[in-house]
């Protein structure tokens, strides 16, 4: 028995988690139509992560035979004056999810929902992640401000990353 508190919980970092996914696909438009494929292909990636995260706290709730209700996605704003602006609203929006993750197992705590508090410490770690990752991006992106030929290698770079492959093999 899932408290009803707890889902009702859960059910708006579901509606976080995909909005986030959307901020990032609106994100990976945005790139293309800069003729940046590599940051548009990183940002895409970045969208389908945020899904898998999205049906992490699905599926749990339907595990333990809780409800699932999903809600409105406001659409992103996405418009953006350069790649750094992107990054920085990256690093600023997985500041606020981690703050929201971090409410959340206070919340599991103190209601004594420990499967919750479980699955919450893989989203700890993983914001720790997604905040380093978008920061040393954002860094290299002021260190090479102006610098159009820097920005080109960059592109390239964010061009090869790979699915980092689902640990648990699907969904979970
Ligand atoms: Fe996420
Ligand atoms: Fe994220």
């Amino acid at each position: 028995m899932v408290k009803q508190k707890i889902q009702d919980e859960v059910n708006d970092q579901i509606q976080a988690e995909f909005h986030s996914a959307y901020i990032y696909l609106g994100f990976s438009a945005w790139f293309e139509s800069k003729n940046l494929d590599g940051f548009a292909h990183w940002m895409k990636m970045q969208w389908e992560e945020e899904i898998e995260h999205g049906m992490k706290f699905y599926n749990h709730l339907l595990r333990r035979g809780a409800n699932v209700k999903l809600k409105t996605l406001e659409a992103p704003d996405v418009s953006l004056n350069s790649p750094k602006e992107a990054f920085e609203r990256a690093l600023e929006h997985e500041q606020y999810i981690s703050r929201r993750i971090h409410k959340l197992y206070s919340l599991a705590q103190e209601e004594e929902d420990y499967p919750l508090q479980t699955l919450l410490h893989w989203f700890i770690d993983e914001q720790v992640e997604e905040e380093e990752v978008t920061g040393n991006i954002l860094e290299r992106l002021k260190m090479i401000e102006g610098d159009n030929s820097a920005l080109l290698d960059l592109d390239r770079e964010l061009g090869q990353r790979q699915d980092e492959g689902n640990e648990e093999n699907g969904n979970e």
